[in-house]
């Protein structure tokens, strides 16, 4: 048994979240922790809401209130949301904790007393009218990248790409169209090129290793080719006061030192909730801890380089040797997890033109396991993909629904109705043991394809298993069996069997629907555990806030378990909603800003 991090993107607060972040983050990172538990690792799942930085600030200057108050507001409708889907994370937190404030700065002055911190005079934007600092967020441009022609100060939100204001073509301030003025300013380095060599040997062990999915190990590896000093601070006025400079309050940490060390401090503030405050070193101090960092592929950058560096500063690995400090030797990732994007009837997702659809509005009226199922069957795994309606209806109706809902709710009719309880089996044909074995079979084949990170693969694989026992089940046709109640006892103990190792294997993916499942044929007590979201004080006398936790002692084993004949099993209620063709133009309206019927 392994000590196994899930470490799961932070999304910024600044709007509630579409479902293509999610797709990204959300649910791949769930089914794996769900699926490690189940195999009796200790899976310790944080993240946050990032609430700093220039794209929190934008938004509160549209919506005309403090940053405090935004990140406020999009904190809870996040967690809400993430607890809507299902999201067994052991700590959701923020990054306006005090503790987290903490640990990011001691992360700083670690790396800085190792000597990979260094104070260098880089340029800074003013505005020529005023003689006042232009922060990022009131700078745009052309992207010298790509080319988008509103790319902001911080990043291009056409092309991903992390910006600094200098870097872009035509800068012009938003305020007034004027250009700005760059004149010098200090600012904290990364000395990447001082860890180049470390950085490279880990990334080729990963190489070597080849468990890293092919895009992202490709991407990784190019990034080690444009090692330059990287600016860790900003000029801007919201954010984690820089170590040594707190008489500066226009200069904060910069999202590569903030929000990315949330992984560590999330497990500190997990541990010291659990009330064993040493805890979180077990997933962090332990070579043979194994750590998971799921997140979209504008992630890329910020995980597979900036964090590993800045953990190889803090050991005091690079090139000019150190010390760890109070946090010991801190591991780097095992692997780096990135999808890639989903788009929207063939758009980019963009809230601001309209192309978008909130998890909120989406779990309002349908079911989480239909948004599962879509965003794991055919979601950005490992190529861009595009969510359509029509898709999503057509998934949810001939696949969940027709292939799985119906098959449980037809096995519990029968029996509910033939005997009332699950019956005894007499005995076994070969079509019998067949199907056991091919259901037992799942347990291998589906798990190795979720540890890999192949969850589109492994669904398709256990929807594959599913269709073993709707095939069996027409083939042995029990309801024509009404003169052998002996051999259609054994049938359908055997198909309940069957539908409950599916059950499980299904769980990772439909943990709402594992439930359910679960309890049709008369089980009790809970198999698919839940996040709750929870208030709770700020350790260190901040302010109150939301948290996702959860009890997850109640997960099964990944194993086949036999029933129980005798169990009683009353009349089913259908498992899933089959959804009417006429959603499609609904939401397509919706889409389009016409009000839907
Ligand atoms: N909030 C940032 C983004 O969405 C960073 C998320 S990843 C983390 O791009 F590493 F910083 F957590
Ligand atoms: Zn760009």
């Amino acid at each position: 048994m392994s000590h196994v991090l899930s470490a799961v993107a932070w999304p910024y607060a600044n709007g509630p979240r579409h479902i293509g972040h999610v797709a990204g983050f959300g649910v791949p990172s769930d089914v794996f922790s769900r699926y490690m538990r189940m195999r009796g690792h200790d899976v310790l799942m944080v993240s946050g809401t990032d609430e700093h930085g220039t794209p929190i600030l934008v938004q509160a200057d549209a919506e005309g209130v403090t940053p405090r108050e935004l990140a406020d507001r999009y904190n809870r409708m996040i967690v809400e949301d993430l607890a809507a889907l299902g999201l067994t994370y052991d700590l959701f937190t923020r990054t306006t904790t005090r503790n987290h404030y903490a640990v990011a700065q001691e992360l700083f002055r670690g790396v800085q007393r190792n000597g990979y911190l260094v104070e260098q005079t880089t340029r800074g934007a003013i505005s020529p009218s005023t003689g006042r600092t232009l922060p990022d967020r009131f700078i745009e441009g052309t992207c010298p990248i790509c080319g988008y022609d509103s790319a902001r100060g911080d990043q291009c939100d056409n092309c991903g790409n992390q910006l600094d204001p200098t870097d872009l073509i035509n800068p012009r301030s938003k305020i007034n169209g004027e250009t700005p003025e760059f004149v010098e300013t200090q600012h904290f380095f990364l000395d990447l090129p001082a860890l180049a060599e470390a950085l490279g040997e880990w990334m080729h062990a990963k190489e070597a290793e080849g468990l890293w999915r092919p895009n992202v190990l490709r991407f990784s590896l190019n990034l080690l080719d444009d090692l330059r000093p990287r600016a860790m601070t900003r000029d801007l006025d919201w954010g984690i006061p820089v170590p040594g400079w707190e008489d500066q309050p226009t200069k904060r940490l910069y999202v590569w030192f903030d929000a990315v060390i949330g992984y560590l401090s999330a497990s500190i503030e997990w541990a010291r909730r659990t009330g064993d405050p040493e805890a979180w070193r077990q997933w962090w101090n332990d070579p043979q801890a194994l750590s998971y960092y799921f997140m979209g592929k504008d992630n890329i950058t910020f995980h597979a380089q900036i964090w590993p560096a800045e953990l190889l500063g803090y050991d005091g690995k690079g090139a000019k040797g150190g010390e760890p400090g109070v946090y010991g030797d801190l591991q780097l990732p095992t692997e780096v997890v990135s999808s890639e994007f989903l788009t929207m009837e063939g758009k980019k997702f963009a809230s601001s033109r309209g192309i978008v659809i909130y998890v909120r509005d989406m779990l309002a009226r349908y079911q989480p396991d239909a948004l599962r199922y879509f965003l794991l069957a055919a979601g950005p795994e490992s190529q861009d993909t595009d969510f359509t309606w029509a898709e999503f209806v057509r998934r949810t109706n001939d696949e969940m629904v027709a292939s799985w809902g119906n098959l449980v709710n037809r096995t519990a009719n029968l029996v509910h109705k033939n005997f009332g309880e699950i019956p005894s089996a007499g005995e076994l044909t070969d079509d019998d043991r067949g199907l056991l074995d091919a259901t037992a079979a799942g347990f291998d084949t589906v798990g190795e394809l979720i540890e890999t990170h192949r969850q589109k693969h492994a669904l398709a694989e256990a929807m594959r298993v599913v269709g073993l026992v709707n095939a069996y089940l027409s083939d042995q046709a029990p309801w024509k069996l009404k003169d052998d109640r002996e051999r259609m006892a054994t049938v359908l103990h055997v198909a309940v069997q069957a539908i409950c190792d599916c059950r499980v294997l299904l769980s990772p993916f439909l943990p709402f629907s594992a439930q359910s499942v679960h309890e049709t044929f008369g089980g009790t007590g809970v198999v698919s555990p839940m996040p709750e979201i929870r208030e709770v004080d700020d350790l260190d006398g901040g302010p109150a806030y939301p948290v996702l936790m959860g009890d997850y002692t109640g997960f099964p084993r990944w194993e086949s378990v036999p029933v129980v004949a005798g169990t009683p099993v009353g009349p089913p209620t259908p498992l899933f909603t089959k959804l009417d063709p006429s959603v499609v133009d609904d939401e397509l309206a919706r889409l389009r800003g016409e009000t839907a019927s």
